[in-house]
């Protein structure tokens, strides 16, 4: 049996009762560094996954095999990489709170109405969510910085833009900032782990 477990944006607070459950009845526990370190004293085998990671290997192991997601496995996390291996009856995914759920939490900004991108090793259209959303949420990585998404604000002239940026979200070094497009393009801060969220007017 395959689960992958949402762990939330990082601190164990934020995990559900369930999760925790799961995670205490792995034979075998699969994560990245961050994520495993929360779980040391967990007594199963661990394995600690990369960008080159043989799931296939991985997955034919024996007994319970619990994979921890970061956030909500299905929103641009590890689910779509499981699906690729597992038959879905063999497979059970446990939702946890979404680092950009988490974010708007803090923001004190609903979500009916919120876009999502990720640029998370990825690329998407962010430019055209941001002209036909006023809220647009975005999974970042150590290219497509926050100085990254403002330099792009203001190339196609929406400098009108808020950009909230949540650091290390859940964590003792938790931070929340908000800056002007021009504002963050003068600021030459490498921000941590991150999402951004990007708002109009004054929302
Ligand atoms: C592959 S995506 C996975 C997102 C995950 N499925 C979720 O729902 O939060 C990884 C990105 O999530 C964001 N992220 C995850 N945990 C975070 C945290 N504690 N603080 C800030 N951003 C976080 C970062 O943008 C990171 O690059």
């Amino acid at each position: 049996m395959v689960t992958i477990v949402g762990i939330g944006p990082g601190n164990k607070k934020f995990i559900t009762t369930y999760a925790l459950e799961r995670i205490k009845e792995a034979d075998v526990l699969v994560g990245g560094r961050r994520h495993l370190e929360e779980f040391k004293d967990i007594d199963c085998e661990k394995i600690m996954i990369n960008a080159s990671t043989d799931y296939h290997s991985i997955l034919n192991k024996e007994g319970n095999i619990v994979i921890l997601a970061s956030g909500e496995p299905s929103l641009y996390g590890i689910a779509e990489v499981i699906l690729k291996y597992v038959d879905k009856k063999q497979l059970e995914i446990i939702p946890g709170i979404s680092s950009i759920q988490y974010m708007c939490a803090k923001l004190k900004i609903t979500m009916n109405d919120l876009a999502v991108v990720s640029l998370h090793g990825r690329t998407e259209d962010l430019v055209k969510k941001v002209k036909e959303n006023k809220k647009v949420a975005i999974f970042t990585d150590d290219t497509h910085t926050p100085q990254f998404v403002a330099a792009m604000l203001k190339e196609e002239n929406l400098q009108d833009r808020k950009i909230h940026v949540g650091e290390n979200l859940s964590y003792d070094t938790e931070r929340i900032y908000s800056f002007t497009v021009e504002e963050l393009l003068n600021c030459n801060k490498k921000f941590d782990l991150n999402v951004v969220v990007i708002t109009c007017g004054n929302i």
